[in-house]
């Protein structure tokens, strides 16, 4: 009888539904999660640093959510229609969102983001959109060109990244490197009356913006009438609980949410000013300008009510408070051990987030995270893996919950640093 493992191999390419790439020793199956933990189906116990690659901030399974989701399961699952459910959660959102005149749900970030490039274009009547190097926006076009380039190329030259990317789209998007306000003012004052938007990761993958950058892309925006798009997916509920409009103090046009706001659940939400979202009004169909929007689970009650749920949960007083003590005290115990070990690495990331790089050299942009030493970044991840340490194998990015504490972190550098010590070949 085939493993779970092995018959994941036979049903999914490289046994993953497009989450990892590990080698096949590595491989499990998960069978249930719990706080911060998971358990695979041979029982194997793991802690959790990836979190449903942060969706679930409040931790797997909550009581308040897990509560929120059995009430409603038994009154219906999905109507395709305004529920009681969605209307709450739009109207938290409006509260708590600085940007959200208008909010609509979806089913995902990538299409939370999605809208927002499409609505931006149709809005403004220019086709070209401006993203930063190195940042992830989602599964479409935009989202993934010059995610991971294969040469770097001179900005604002774009990179696929991905085969069977429609070819007009990709040479709409100019690329511009994060943090550096100079090239982007360059490359807006170039093209601007060819740009619809510029999207940003406010704190891009784990990389925070230099004081005055996202200042300078809202003024630069409006400069040039160009929409500012924030992709607050990962940041939404995380960096503060409206986000990285509140973290920062920079209020965008139009914003994308999803991951956290579901607690675990599937869901995306895009809003921002009243104007642009009035163009995905349907009775405006049939007109210029109209902006198709659909979405058959996008606002469906068990999401919503689990987002309710969550949110009620991270409005709680102190709680990012509590995320940004312990996001500290990882990145500072992770410092120490790298120190200890005489490595060469720079801990970057903000609130419940962390990431090590190895490298010499500070990190403020995609290129300089590129130089650093991917191997062995990638060595210790397989190492943490096989200490029982469930990773984003993709990248090298921490997600901590509300379901984790100092004593989960203590474990994880304990192990961290047996990683590291077995990778560094000396045991
Ligand atoms: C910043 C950012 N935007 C958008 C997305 C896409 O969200 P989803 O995977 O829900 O489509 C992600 C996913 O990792 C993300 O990190």
């Amino acid at each position: 009888m085939a493993s779970m493992t092995e018959r994941a191999w036979a049903a999914f390419p490289a046994g993953s539904n497009g989450e990892f790439d590990l080698p096949a020793a590595l491989a499990i199956v998960v069978a249930r999660g719990e706080g911060c933990r998971l358990w695979d189906s041979e029982g194997r116990e793991f802690l959790d640093f990836s979190m449903g690659w942060g969706s679930a901030l409040v931790g797997h399974a909550s009581a308040e959510v897990v509560e929120a989701a059995v009430r409603q399961a038994p009154l219906g699952a999905n109507f395709a229609h305004v529920n009681e459910n969605a209307l709450l959660l739009a109207e938290e959102i409006l509260r708590l969102s600085p940007a959200c005149e208008q909010v609509r749900f979806c089913a995902s970030g990538t299409e939370a983001t999605m809208y927002c490039l499409r609505l931006a274009r149709a809005f403004t009547g220019r086709d070209r959109i401006v993203k930063f190097e190195g940042a992830y926006h989602g599964a479409h076009e935009v989202g993934v060109t010059s995610l991971f380039p294969t040469r770097l190329r001179d900005f604002p030259e774009p990179d696929p990244t991905s085969a069977g990317i429609d070819p007009p789209v990709g040479e709409q998007v100019l690329v511009a490197p994060f943090n550096d306000l100079e090239t982007t003012a360059r490359i807006l004052a170039r093209h601007a009356s060819e740009i619809a938007a510029v999207i940003v990761e406010p704190l891009q993958r784990c990389t925070p913006p230099v004081p005055g950058f996202l200042e300078g892309l809202r003024a630069l925006c409006d400069e040039h009438e160009i929409l500012l798009l924030f992709d607050e997916v990962v940041t939404g509920f995380r960096l503060a609980y409206g986000g990285a409009q509140e973290y920062y103090g920079v209020v965008p046009d139009l914003v994308a949410y999803g991951k956290a706001l579901g607690g675990g659940y599937p869901i995306g939400a895009f809003g921002g000013r009243a104007d642009a979202m009035a163009l995905v009004r349907e009775d405006r169909l049939g007109r210029d300008g109209y902006v198709w929007m659909a979405s058959s689970l996008g606002g469906n009650p068990i999401s919503t009510a689990a987002a309710r749920a969550a949110l009620s949960v991270l409005a709680r007083p102190g709680c990012h408070d509590h995320l940004h003590g312990l996001g500290a005290y990882l990145r500072d115990r992770l410092a120490r051990v790298l120190a200890d070990r005489g490595e060469t690495a720079r801990i970057i990331g903000d609130g419940p987030l962390a990431q090590v790089v190895f490298t010499d050299r500070p990190v403020r942009d995609y290129r300089d995270t590129r130089a650093g030493d991917a191997a062995k970044g990638r060595a210790l991840m397989l190492a943490l893996f096989a200490r029982g340490v469930f990773l984003n194998p993709m990248g090298t990015k921490l997600y901590l919950s509300l379901a984790h504490d100092e004593a989960v972190c203590d474990a994880f550098v304990d192990r961290f640093d047996d990683a590291l010590r077995a990778v560094a070949g000396d045991g």
